[in-house]
């Protein structure tokens, strides 16, 4: 359940600290995801720990700042690490990025991840674009009283994922010469990696990743009327496929190898956004 009002010390922080801030976009740079900044120009940055009820994010390859920064001319704001469902904090820092962004003026909001590959055929390194996801969390940031501010009642959900973005994502890919898959990402709470049998379970039910976050904050975002695009980097294969247990330092250690490809195709697709003047 989200207390939006409780929100709004940290709206005054982020505009104290950024008075002329006016991001059209926001990036939410999940596990490993933090050195794709440098494709951004920075223009100021804030440390979690400095926005009431942000707190510091405590997920080893996640920075806990935000950065508002700007690339191809679309100015942007940097979320540098998440808060998880998982961490026990409630949903109020999990709703603050899509928060911030809606109150300020955004239209979108890009969620980045790690995620196991739950698609056999798939390996770690390889970059999936979210078509579409499956809640597996058992719970919804959306429960409790109705607030406007997260749109109406009963949301629709039939494209969480914006397909004009989910578009020009592929045509930057395309433009960078870098692989791209797309497929189905499916969210269970955390923090324990799953069993074999529940990833047998969920590849029959459709899914091709899995991760504990990304689809609160893209079920948030889409409901508050903002564009959502997801990417995940499958960081390993999920439990069960490969005879190996599964630990965060391989996770890191993924994204620190596709680094250069993660880098590239956010700069490229800042480039088609600059271009396509969309937002
Ligand atoms: N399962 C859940 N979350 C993850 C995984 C996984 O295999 N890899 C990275 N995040």
């Amino acid at each position: 359940m989200i207390d939006t009002p409780s929100l709004a010390p940290a709206l005054a922080a982020v505009k104290a600290a950024f008075p002329a801030a006016a991001p059209r976009i926001g990036l939410v740079l999940g596990s490993g995801w933090s050195d794709v900044a440098s494709a951004f120009d920075k223009l100021g940055e804030l440390s979690y720990a400095d926005i009431p009820g942000y707190g510091a994010a405590t997920v080893v390859g996640h920075a806990g700042k935000l950065v508002w920064c700007r690339a191809a001319g679309v100015e942007t704001f940097l979320f540098m690490g998440r808060r998880h469902y998982y961490e026990g904090i409630g949903w109020n820092p999990v709703a603050l990025p899509a928060f911030l962004l809606k109150s300020l003026g955004a239209k979108a909001m890009f969620l980045t991840n790690a995620a196991g590959g739950v698609n056999a055929d798939w390996a770690p390194g390889d970059l999936m674009l979210i078509e579409d996801h499956i809640n597996m969390m058992g719970v919804t940031p959306l429960l409790g009283a109705h607030d406007p501010f997260w749109g109406p009642r009963f949301p629709d959900q039939s494209h969480v994922y914006d397909r004009d973005l989910q578009r020009l994502l592929r045509k930057a890919a395309q433009a960078a010469a870098i692989p791209l898959r797309a497929g189905i990402y499916l969210a269970g709470t955390g923090p324990t990696y799953e069993t074999p049998a529940e990833i047998r379970a969920w590849r029959a039910l459709g899914a091709d990743a899995v991760g504990m976050s990304t689809v609160p904050e893209a079920m948030l975002g889409n409901a508050a009327g903002l564009r959502i695009l997801g990417l995940s980097c499958i960081t390993n294969m999920a439990s069960g496929i490969l005879d190996q247990p599964l630990t965060h330092e391989e996770v890191t250690e993924t994204t620190r190898r596709s680094m250069a490809n993660m880098r590239a195709l956010i700069a490229q697709f800042w480039n088609e956004l600059g271009a396509a003047n969309t937002l």
